[in-house]
């Protein structure tokens, strides 16, 4: 295998190569995600990606997310990762997990307490995530999705990054954990 590079984009440079790389692999990797969740539920913009290169292809990416949330006294920074995909050909060679460690790296640098990742349960990528040390929440999370609606949903993820004392805040607490504006 060629060697694989991990390059960090900011989202307002894209270049038309990577914007129309991006929806190739969305197609690729994606086609049985609902349309309507992705449309009404994920409505957050990435701060940048992370695209995994062979050469001049592109074969992965990794979207970066962060906002600043409440949660009961304290004041997070709240960062997650999200859309992470692999060209079918490229799987289980690691590109994923390198490109999530890095992502890691950069939240971190991002001054993120937390991070997050929603899995899809019925998917086997937790074990992916499980494996760079993310731990599944036991509670429902909660969102606002496009129209205003308040949704709940099960398996998101959690890694500490900047405070372990968040962390534990947020993992031992019984409230909701609520995520704001956009499931990202
Ligand atoms: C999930 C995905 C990103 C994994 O990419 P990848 O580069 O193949 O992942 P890695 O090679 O880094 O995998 C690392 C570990 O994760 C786990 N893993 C990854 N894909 C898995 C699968 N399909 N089934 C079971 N375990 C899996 C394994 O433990 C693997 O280690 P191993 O290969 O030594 O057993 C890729 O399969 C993909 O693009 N899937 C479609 C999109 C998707 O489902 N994204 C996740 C959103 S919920």
């Amino acid at each position: 295998m060629n060697e694989i590079e991990i390059k960090f984009i900011v989202e307002k440079k894209l270049t038309p190569f990577q914007e129309s790389s991006i929806l190739k692999l969305q197609k690729e990797c994606f086609s049985d995600v609902d349309r309507q969740s992705i449309e009404e539920d994920f409505i957050s913009q990435e701060f940048g990606r992370l695209f995994a290169y062979q050469g001049r292809k592109i074969v992965g990416m990794l979207g970066l997310f962060k906002r600043k949330i409440k949660f009961g006294e304290k004041e997070i920074v709240f960062g997650g990762t999200g859309g992470v995909c692999v060209a079918k050909s490229m799987r289980r060679k690691g590109i994923a997990t390198k490109m999530l460690k890095e992502g890691l790296k950069l939240l971190k640098k991002e001054k993120c307490d937390i991070a997050c990742f929603n899995v899809d349960l019925k998917k086997e990528a937790y074990l992916l995530y499980e494996k760079v040390g993310f731990k599944t929440m036991m509670r429902k999370i909660s969102f606002e999705n496009i129209k205003g609606e308040i949704k709940y949903d099960a398996g998101t993820m959690f890694i500490p990054l900047c405070s372990q004392a968040v962390y534990d805040y947020v993992m031992q607490s019984k409230n909701t954990f609520h995520y704001g504006k956009g499931y990202w």
